[in-house]
């Protein structure tokens, strides 16, 4: 199968609601420090930007959880790096592509908690609403609110190909007739 990718947000409005989240972030974590964690390989972009919009104090980590393979949720997660440094008494904001199951989410912030981080909040790019299965996630800051499509672009992959457009596109898949 092919596929094609049409623009669900431009890079224009990506970017302007990137610099809108970085400056409500600064205000509500004002005189704090930020341990900003990104949830590898699809927030990497995200957090890239969001960071240079935030004017504090921060430190930064990565971990890698994998729950998906092609465009479906296996419901299994598999923690295939985890962070570096311990986050004991930091205020960790975790930084996400997406929330699609809330599956992965609920996992990491349990994690978080369990290694006694001061406080855990979350930030997405973008966030699925409707195809949420775990329910009692609290999205602290969400980029857009997006309908139940597969996307990719700014991180987001499609069997690893596609994070480096620069603006959030649908996959659409097109039958090969020959
Ligand atoms: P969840 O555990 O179901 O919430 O899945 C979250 C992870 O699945 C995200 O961090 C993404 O890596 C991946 N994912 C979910 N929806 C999409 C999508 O539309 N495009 C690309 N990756 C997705
Ligand atoms: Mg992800």
């Amino acid at each position: 199968m092919a596929e094609t990718i049409k623009v669900l947000v431009s890079e224009e409005e990506v970017n302007e609601r990137i610099k809108t989240l970085g400056k409500q972030i600064s205000e509500n974590y004002a005189g704090k420090q930020i341990h900003m964690i990104c949830v590898l390989k699809g927030g990497v972009f995200f957090m890239c930007e969001l960071a240079k919009r935030i004017n504090l104090p921060l430190t930064m980590d990565f971990m890698s959880v994998a729950s998906y393979e092609g465009t479906a949720s296996t419901g299994h997660i598999n923690l295939k790096k985890d962070l570096d440094e311990p986050v004991e008494g930091l205020d960790v904001l975790v930084v996400e592509d997406i929330i699609d199951s809330g599956r992965t989410l609920s996992h990491l912030i349990k994690l978080l908690g369990d290694r006694k981080a001061s406080s855990v909040k979350l930030c997405t790019l973008l966030d699925k609403p409707e195809r949420r299965v775990v329910k009692d996630i609290k999205v602290d800051y969400c980029g857009f609110n997006i309908p139940d499509a597969f996307v990719v672009g700014y991180g987001l992959d499609y069997n690893q190909r596609y994070r480096n457009l620069p603006y959030i596109g649908v996959v659409e898949f097109e039958e090969e007739n020959s």
